[in-house]
Formats: structure tokens, C-alpha cells, sequence
């Protein structure tokens, strides 16, 4: 795989909406006929005017390097990276795209596969969808929407998929609409989960799987879960060279240790693309991140939105 600091300037060859008001962009090299390779669950830093970096899923085939596709739901509430790429992007566009890279890969196993899509969160799975497909590993792929209506990507899903292995939930067709926790409750003992979706389907398969081996769950998050109200307290951070780096309150760890003068690699600043990930030398961190596994979270720390109480020293 590529060094993800690579950024490459991509044509738009293919744009078209689809439900959900979702934008579908298919990506090509302008010159070179194949792309960077990827590994299903990877996604690319799209880097837009004014310095601004949006993270999206590569949904395409990871076996057709011709070209990337993906696909950018309009969030309203959002910074405007959404807005301005449906707004302002047609064929024949130029962007700026980084090499794709993966902090959600498939893991080799033998238990059954389940991909749980939540709405716009299908764009991973369906990547890794078609990689099990080809390699004839047995799994389900579960789409949970509000209707039909509100599908991205259905059309992409019942092209290019075996039926056998998708099932469609609908909450308006109570012939399709499922419990998560009953379904997910029924699952053998050995079957892996992968999920990716809105905050209240994440928060609603973490919590029907809080029993389930840490290894056998894996997700995606767009945005890191909800903190608790509390207010953020100042801190201090201590780098490995003993420069003491005070945190006010309504800084981040992040911008406090480039304010240092210490160069960190960022991306998202929202704690989803893992890009400023750090080690832990000592103290105790406040998680506030939706890219470390639990295991992690002992000896890592993401600056761009984590904090700490009293002194945390970091490998830096
Ligand atoms: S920059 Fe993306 S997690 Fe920190």
C-alpha cells in the first residue's frame, strides 16, 4: 500500500446522486491506469480548499484499481466539506485525494462474518463484502435504514452482491425491520461483527455486543461517540524530551503540543481517522477518540480530541 502522505490529484469521471442525499464519485488517475492498492475498510483523506480534510470509505472493488469510488453524504450539521464537494463537484473535476489507508481492516478468522450497515456506514462494508464474496468466506451483510427511499448505494448492493448473503432492514416494512439486540443476541459464539453507521447504530450495536470478545468487534465510527457533559479541564502533557506542555481547558492536546513547536500529523481533528495516534509513557488519559481498540487505550492516545487528568507523558 502507498504512503497515505502521498496526495494525488484524481479526475472526477463519474458523479451521481443517490438516496439519502448521498453524492457517488468515481475517482480515476488522470495519466496512470491503476491506483494505489487498498484493503477493504480503507478510506482516503479527500484535502479540500482552504486546507480543510475529509476522511471517506473507499467503497469500490479492491480487485478493480482503475478507479476509487466514494461516497459523501450531505451533512447540514456538519463543517461544510460535505456541502462544498456536493455543491461544487462534477465530472471532469480535479481533487486532491491521499493515498488510501485502513484502521478498520477484515482480520483472517474462521467464525461467520457479519457487516452491520448503518445507512451511510454501508460504504466500507460494502467493500469488504465483495472481498469475502471472491474469496468464498461465508458472511452476512445486514443494511439497516429507514426506508427504502433513504438506501444509498441499494442499487450498487443488488447489482454486485449474491442476494443470498445480503439481507435489507427497512424500519417501515415491518417484514424486513429487525431488532438489532434480539438479532444480534442470537449470533453463534464464534461470529465477528463489523459495523459502521450513524452515532445511535453505533451506540445500539456497541451495546448489543458489550459481551462479546473485544476481538470479535471491529467498527467505524464517523464521529466519536458522545462525551459526558463534564467541562474539559486543563492538563499537562510532559514529551519524551521532558518539555512540559500545559493544556488549557479549551485547547486541545493537539494544538497545544504543535504550539510546542513538536510537528504532529493530523488529519480529521475529530478523533476518527487515527492519523495523530500517539503512545503513552505514563499517566492517565481521557479517552475521547472513536479509532482505539480497548486494548489500545492503555498505551495510546489521540491528541486531536483526547484529554487526560494532571500530568500524561506521551512518546513524542
Ligand atoms: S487527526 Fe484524525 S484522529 Fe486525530
Amino acid at each position: 500500500m502507498a504512503s497515505p502522505r502521498i496526495i494525488m490529484k484524481l479526475i472526477v469521471t463519474g458523479a451521481h446522486k443517490e438516496p439519502g442525499d448521498v453524492l457517488v464519485l468515481e475517482l480515476k488517475h488522470p495519466r496512470k491506469p491503476l491506483l494505489p492498492s487498498f484493503e477493504p475498510g480503507s478510506h482516503v483523506d479527500v484535502h479540500l480548499p482552504n486546507g480543510r480534510v475529509r476522511q471517506y470509505s473507499l467503497c469500490s472493488d479492491p480487485a478493480d484499481l482503475t478507479h476509487y469510488t466514494i461516497a459523501v453524504k450531505r451533512e447540514p450539521e456538519g463543517r461544510g466539506g460535505s456541502a462544498w464537494l456536493h455543491d461544487t463537484v462534477t465530472v471532469g473535476h480535479e481533487l486532491h485525494v491521499s493515498a488510501p489507508r485502513n484502521h478498520f481492516p477484515l482480520k483472517e478468522g474462521e467464525g461467520p462474518i457479519l457487516l452491520l450497515a448503518g445507512g451511510i456506514g454501508i460504504t466500507p462494508l460494502l467493500a469488504m463484502a465483495r472481498v469475502l464474496s471472491r474469496a468464498d468466506r461465508p458472511f452476512e451483510l445486514h443494511y439497516f435504514t429507514r426506508s427504502r427511499t433513504f438506501a444509498p448505494l441499494l442499487s450498487m448492493i443488488e447489482q454486485d452482491l449474491d442476494e443470498t448473503s445480503v439481507r435489507l432492514h427497512f424500519d417501515d416494512e415491518a417484514e424486513t425491520r429487525a431488532d438489532l439486540g434480539a438479532f444480534l443476541s442470537k449470533q453463534p459464539p464464534n461470529a465477528e461483527a463489523y459495523y459502521c453507521g450513524p452515532p445511535g447504530f453505533m451506540a445500539a450495536v456497541s451495546r448489543a455486543t458489550e459481551h462479546w470478545l473485544e476481538d470479535s468487534v471491529h467498527f467505524e465510527a464517523f464521529e466519536p461517540p458522545a462525551s459526558d457533559d463534564a467541562p474539559p479541564e486543563p492538563f499537562t502533557i510532559v514529551l519524551r524530551n521532558g518539555t512540559i506542555v500545559p493544556v488549557p481547558a479549551e485547547t486541545s492536546a493537539l494544538a497545544a503540543i504543535r504550539q510546542a513547536g513538536v510537528l504532529v500529523m493530523a488529519s480529521c481533528e475529530n478523533g476518527v481517522c487515527g492519523t495523530c495516534e500517539c503512545g503513552i509513557l505514563e499517566g492517565q488519559p481521557i479517552h475521547r477518540d472513536a479509532v482505539l481498540s480497548k486494548d489500545a487505550r492503555s498505551h495510546r492516545f489521540i491528541p486531536c480530541v483526547s484529554r487526560a487528568t494532571g500530568v500524561l507523558k506521551l512518546d513524542l
